[in-house]
């Protein structure tokens, strides 16, 4: 049986949430990461992902300018790191410089990687939508790369930011 709610209490149900860190590089060169839960894979030949970023981001401006950028999917010991990029703002704030976060250039991309995620993928630009609120980017995976140590993904597990790794 389902009983009418409204979408701001239906939507609560969503947790968990994967959590990913894009990365695309401003004119100035500088790398800005951004934590984001809306994504997801759209292709699988070629592989293919998608992340919605609100339009007031400074991340659009990058991804814009770059026409690429990184995905990482954070391990479950990132949690700071990903609060520290999703709470910050690119335009204001060098978050690799503020932010003690380890990179390594991309392979195949003008961008950088994070080698303690648990993966990560260098996308090129491939197009974007306009989705309400959100600008959805969509990128073709050009590199793929996986930790060589076991870690387990960081989730958004309930309301307000709150991340975990999930069993
Ligand atoms: C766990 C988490 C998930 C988030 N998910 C999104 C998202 O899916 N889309 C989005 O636009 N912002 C999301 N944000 C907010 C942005 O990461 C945040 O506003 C960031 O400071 C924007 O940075 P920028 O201005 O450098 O692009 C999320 C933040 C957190 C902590």
């Amino acid at each position: 049986m389902q009983k009418q709610i409204d979408y701001s209490e239906a939507i609560k149900t969503k947790y968990p949430e994967q959590v990913v860190i894009a990365i695309a590089k401003d004119s100035a060169g500088k790398a800005n990461p951004v934590t984001l839960g809306w994504t997801m894979i759209v292709s699988g030949s070629p592989p293919m992902m998608a992340i919605a970023v609100a339009g007031r981001h400074y991340s659009i401006e990058t991804i814009r300018h770059s026409k690429c950028f990184t995905i990482a999917f954070p391990s479950s010991d990132m949690a700071e790191a990903a609060l520290f990029f999703g709470s910050h703002s690119g335009r204001d704030t060098d978050k690799f410089a503020e932010f003690d976060c380890q990179t390594a250039p991309a392979k195949s991309i003008d961008s950088v990687i994070l080698p303690d995620a648990v993966a990560n993928f260098e996308c090129t630009l491939e197009s974007e939508t306009i989705a309400g609120d959100h600008i959805i980017f969509v990128g073709k995976v050009v590199t793929s790369h996986v930790n060589t140590e076991p870690k387990k993904r960081l989730y958004t597990v309930a309301p307000g930011h709150k991340l975990d790794k999930v069993q």
